[in-house]
């Protein structure tokens, strides 16, 4: 496959409708040649008969499935100059009652999955001095709210672990860049839904339920980032020669931004203020709940 003066992207997670997905037909907007890949492969069907897309099943939780499609992409095209951990879940409940196993494979998925990819790339890109590492990490990792503190965990480890990476790949030539995306529509806020579905009855947390049940959509509204809008200002940074090391865009980033630098007392008052019925026992849900 002739791949001479391409730039080729591996993108995790690009099921139709998430940001995976935007992400990859922005960058083959922009004539990358890209490996666009999902858990399924029908998730991503409608790029199936698009010769700009190689399409790859791959689950960043199998050591296996990754090396396979990092082979696979390293034999077609030689190389990977940009690779995009983008596959990440949500976890909603309270940390003191929500199960270990729920917050583990939310850390495995969200920072395990990433470096596993990481690793499995880096020596590609070493060998030729080159690459970008883009890691999507979360803007709720700059101010606390209720009810998603595994995620914001996994994405607070994720933002340190990009950090650090950044300056070990620096010898190799590697840039590490971290996208903090504020709320952008996607179907993160169903499958977080679908996830709370499984989490047992809450004790001490039962009359806040309608409120922990909220949160797993509350960044989807319709004022949202479109994923089409976040994908071009992301792709157009990460495509400059000197990218920043670190971007945030999408609905409410510059705020979170600015409450990052507040003392912690300040954050929570504006967090209790702000999101009023996030701390409200038996408030209404906005969601019809399964439960
Ligand atoms: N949307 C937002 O407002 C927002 C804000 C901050 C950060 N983010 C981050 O943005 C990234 C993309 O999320 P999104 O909002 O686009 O949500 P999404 O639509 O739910 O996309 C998440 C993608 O990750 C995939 N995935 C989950 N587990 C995986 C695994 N083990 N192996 C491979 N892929 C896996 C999902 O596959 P399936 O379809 O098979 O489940 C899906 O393709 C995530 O890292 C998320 O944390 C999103």
């Amino acid at each position: 496959m002739e791949s001479y003066g391409q730039v080729v992207v591996l993108i995790t997670g690009c099921t139709q409708g998430g940001i995976g997905h935007a992400l990859a037909r922005e960058f083959a907007a922009n004539n990358c040649l890209v490996v666009a890949s999902a858990r399924s492969l029908t998730s991503m069907r409608d790029l199936d008969q698009d010769n700009r897309f190689f399409l790859q099943e791959l689950d960043v939780l199998s050591d296996e499935s990754v090396q396979n499609v990092v082979s696979n992409v390293v034999e077609r095209y030689g190389r990977v100059d940009i690779l995009v951990n983008n596959a990440g879940i949500q976890c909603v409940g309270p940390l003191a009652e929500i199960p270990l196993s729920a917050a583990q494979n939310t850390f495995d998925t969200n920072v395990f999955g990433t470096m596993r990819m990481i690793q499995a790339v880096v020596p590609h890109m070493a060998s030729r001095k080159k690459g970008k590492i883009l890691n999507v990490g979360s803007a709720s990792v700059l101010a606390p709210l209720p009810w998603a503190g595994v995620y914001t965990a996994t994405k607070a480890a994720l933002h340190s672990l990009t950090d650090n990476m950044r300056l070990e790949l620096r010898p190799f030539g590697i840039q590490v860049i971290n996208v903090v995306p504020g709320a952008v529509k996607s179907n993160i806020g169903i499958s977080a839904i679908s996830s709370y579905n499984h989490m047992p009855e809450w004790r001490l947390y039962k009359p806040f339920e309608a409120a922990i049940w909220n949160r797993a959509c509350l960044f989807q509204g319709p004022k949202t980032t479109p994923t089409e809008e976040f994908a071009k200002k992301t792709v157009a940074t990460v495509l400059k020669k000197n990218p920043p090391a670190w971007f945030s865009f999408g609905r409410f980033s510059t705020i979170l931004s600015i409450m990052y630098h507040l003392p912690l007392y300040v954050k929570d008052c504006i967090a209790r203020q702000v999101f009023k019925s996030m701390f409200e026992t038996n408030s209404t849900p906005r969601f019809s709940s399964n439960r």
